[in-house]
């Protein structure tokens, strides 16, 4: 099959292409424009899977971009994973025609394009956000979403709802929208990772970043939850994890094994972990000390969330293959190829 990859060159995104390239027989074509990613994550991943994948350097608000450059030019697509999105949520606050411009544009524009292509299988990037601040942990695909906190968790529910519609209208095209939990960890290599452009937000990237030095601080948000130390609760997943699922999704929408033609995913490990056991997690794989600070709550975190992903391990076969050690020792091992790779030392490419 050939399959677009929007968003190749971002953290998921790059991560699911090393898993289709390294585990099937797929050819991976890219979309990505580069608004928070960096071209050399192709290199990385021919460094790392020994094959080069072909970009195409395109904003998919332009809708006439995308059909003249990317769509009349490839030919047939048989799915599209489709990461390229924005995903802070605290910009999403301040800039938000800014957000919904880019995830939804982007989205229906890609939707039109493959109505009109006749791509009749879809995977689209979700989040928990979704859900809330729920009542019931863990929470279940049937766990009824809320309104979103934010203009980001907006375009994710509204993104949802645009595939269900379109899905009750054309019984031939099959969508998937998978819930990410918390995606954290990088390649087993440590040879591609998270790198957000400027100051991270997600907690991972500041954890490693802080502990080499780039950001100068470490803020705990918020002590004062009702959880078993006082922090937040989240579900972390290994990105690897993340990324293989997205094959196995291709494998149930190619293999028709779905009984309708939209559905929902959760893609959690299970576990609720604390901010301060996932800091504890890196000074143990590190051998390091965090000089950490505890602050006040951020706004529009919720309290807890974690995932119940027995339909993912049932119906997609997933099988999680690392914890959040493993996470935390892979995302440092990153943090340290890019620390060399930033003192001009020869970095194994
Ligand atoms: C949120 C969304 C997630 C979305 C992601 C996109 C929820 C529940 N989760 O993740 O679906 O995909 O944004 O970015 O809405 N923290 C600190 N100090 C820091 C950074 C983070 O204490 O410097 C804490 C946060 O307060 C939170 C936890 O670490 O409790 C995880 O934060 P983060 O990594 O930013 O992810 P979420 O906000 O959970």
């Amino acid at each position: 099959m050939k399959i677009l990859v929007t968003g190749g060159a971002g953290y998921i995104g790059s991560h699911t292409i090393i898993d289709i390239l390294d585990n099937t027989d797929h050819e991976v074509v890219s979309i990505d424009n580069f608004l928070n990613s960096d071209p050399e994550t192709f290199e990385r991943i021919k460094a790392i899977t020994g094959k080069q994948v072909r970009n195409y350097n395109i904003d998919l608000t332009s809708y006439s971009t995308l059909k003249n450059e990317f769509f009349l030019k490839e030919g047939h697509i048989d799915g599209i994973i489709h990461f390229a999105a924005l995903k802070a949520v605290g910009e999403s606050v301040t800039k938000p025609v800014m957000y919904y411009q880019n995830n939804l544009n982007g989205l229906i524009n890609l939707l039109k394009c493959a109505q009109k292509f006749d791509v009749d299988s879809f995977i689209f990037s979700s989040s928990c956000t979704v859900y809330g601040n729920a009542e019931q942990q863990p929470v279940t695909e049937l766990t009824p979403t809320q309104t979103p906190e934010s203009p980001y968790g907006y375009t994710k529910l509204v993104g949802e709802k645009i595939l269900s519609d379109l899905a009750k209208t054309k019984l031939d095209f099959q969508a998937l929208s998978l819930r990410y939990f918390n995606p954290v960890g990088a390649h087993i290599s440590g040879m591609n990772g998270e790198l957000p452009k400027g100051r991270p937000n997600n907690l991972v990237p500041v954890v490693t970043q802080f502990a080499s030095g780039w950001v100068d601080d470490l803020v705990v948000h918020g002590t004062d939850y009702e959880t078993r130390d006082g922090t937040a609760i989240r579900d972390y997943i290994h990105v690897s994890d993340i990324a293989h699922a997205h094959v196995l999704a291709l494998e149930y929408l190619n293999t028709k094994k779905a009984a309708s033609n939209y559905d929902v995913f959760n893609l959690g490990s299970g576990n609720g972990v604390t901010v301060l056991e996932v800091l504890h997690a890196f000074e143990k794989v590190s051998s390091l000390k965090l000089d950490y600070q505890l602050g006040p709550r951020r706004e529009g975190d919720v309290e807890m969330i974690y995932a119940d992903n027995s339909k993912a391990t049932s119906l997609l076969n997933w099988e999680l293959q690392f914890g959040i050690e493993d996470a935390m020792s892979s995302a440092w091992k990153w943090q340290k190829f890019l620390n060399k790779a930033k003192s001009g030392d020869k970095v194994p490419l």
